[in-house]
């Protein structure tokens, strides 16, 4: 039997690939939808502004719009609220018992909260027992990166593993969907370019390096490298391109690099819906990857990774993208969830011993 969950800012642009992602999900259920009062008491179809390429499913567009409190609310909570009402609201679904897996940036730096990609740190997870929610009703919070951590940091990954990583430069080109709906105004970012989306390049910096950490006892010490982020808004749909230079601890070549990535496989085996085969493919071509071309590789869980050169100033530089709504939120958000079932953390959410 598939479990229940429910989604926390269901009509948004994050809310709404949870929807689609969840549609026909073989372990989870659309049981529970909530979004802000301009939304609650009216039917999904009446709220939602839909904006994605599959049509909405009849059964979802008749679901109510419940209020964002925990009464009623399933166990499980796909939470995709901007941060300054996530760290309002999502405490109380986790005081009530809910394993909140949220999206938003509130909590994600919180040193007992664990900020997760399943490939990359799931010895991070254990965290969670040292929350207070968790010690009191069972209930939790997990996290998932900023959208353009998370195709940076699989990028890293495998190069950390085997050669060690002292200094990362990133330079981004973000796409217009990373702000939510209705984001950016058109007359803003139409045939240009912004240099500045508040906050990003400090949760860029911050998210990574603690991605890349390792948990010592009760905290997690983050990864002890230089790193530089540069973040700008472009003109694309969808997708979050990144070019990055990097020095290393040990001596690699082309091949090594390129076989770090190519053998970066750490879910084989696990099972997990949504986890893509390769979560970092590779693109010979010169000109890729591209946006519009490769942001649904995997179906849009994997990371693409190309014009891998040496760099003048440090070792090696590449560009990655990454699909920033469904590999940089709810993809992430769910394959979280995939494997904390697959851990035994959410079935049942109980309260330990
Ligand atoms: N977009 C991305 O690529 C991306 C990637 C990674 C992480 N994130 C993070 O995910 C979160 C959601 O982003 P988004 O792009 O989906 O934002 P969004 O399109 O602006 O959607 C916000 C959602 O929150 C709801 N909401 C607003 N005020 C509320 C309140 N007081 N109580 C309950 N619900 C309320 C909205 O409901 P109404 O429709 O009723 O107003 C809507 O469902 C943010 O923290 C964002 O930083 C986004």
């Amino acid at each position: 039997m598939r479990q229940q969950i429910g989604i926390l800012g269901a009509t948004g642009m994050v809310g709404q690939r949870f929807i689609q992602l969840l549609e026909n999900h073989p372990w989870f259920e659309v049981a529970w939808l909530a979004a802000s009062d301009r939304s609650s008491g009216r039917t999904y179809g009446e709220a939602v502004r839909w904006k994605l390429d599959t049509p909405l499913s009849a059964r979802v567009a008749a679901m109510p719009v419940s209020p964002a409190t925990p009464e009623g609310a399933p166990k499980i909570i796909f939470a995709a609220l901007d941060a300054d009402i996530a760290r309002d609201l999502e405490p109380k679904f986790a005081a009530a018992g809910c394993a909140v897996i949220s999206n938003s940036s509130a909590f994600r730096m919180q040193p007992d909260v664990p900020l997760v990609i399943p490939e990359v740190n799931a010895e991070h997870l254990p965290l969670v027992e040292n929350q207070s929610w968790r010690k009191q009703s069972g209930g939790y919070i997990v996290t998932n990166p900023n959208c353009s951590a998370i195709g940076l940091v699989l990028a890293l990954k495998p190069i950390v593993e085997r050669f060690g990583i002292e200094a990362i430069f990133v330079s981004t080109m973000q796409a217009i969907s990373g702000a939510g709906y209705p984001g950016v105004p058109s007359m803003d970012i139409l045939g240009n370019v912004v240099p500045f989306i508040k906050n990003e390049e400090e949760k860029m910096q911050e998210e990574t390096l603690k991605l890349l950490g390792r948990l010592n006892g009760r905290l997690i010490e983050p990864l002890p490298a230089r790193m530089s982020a540069h973040c700008n808004r472009v003109a694309v749909e969808d997708g979050h391109t990144e070019s990055v230079s990097i020095q290393l601890t040990r001596k690699a070549t082309r091949e090594d690099l390129l076989a770090a990535w190519a053998e970066f496989t750490p879910l084989a085996g696990r099972d997990l819906p949504t986890a893509p085969a390769q979560p970092v493919e590779f693109a010979p071509e010169q000109d890729r990857p591209q946006p519009r071309l490769d942001r649904m590789r995997g179906a849009g869980m994997a990371a693409t990774v190309g014009r891998l050169r040496p760099c003048g100033l440090l070792d090696w530089k590449f560009t990655v993208l990454s699909h920033n709504t469904i590999r940089g939120a709810a993809g992430a958000a769910l394959l979280n969830a995939e494997l904390l079932v697959s851990l035994g953390k959410l079935d049942p959410v109980a309260v330990p011993a």
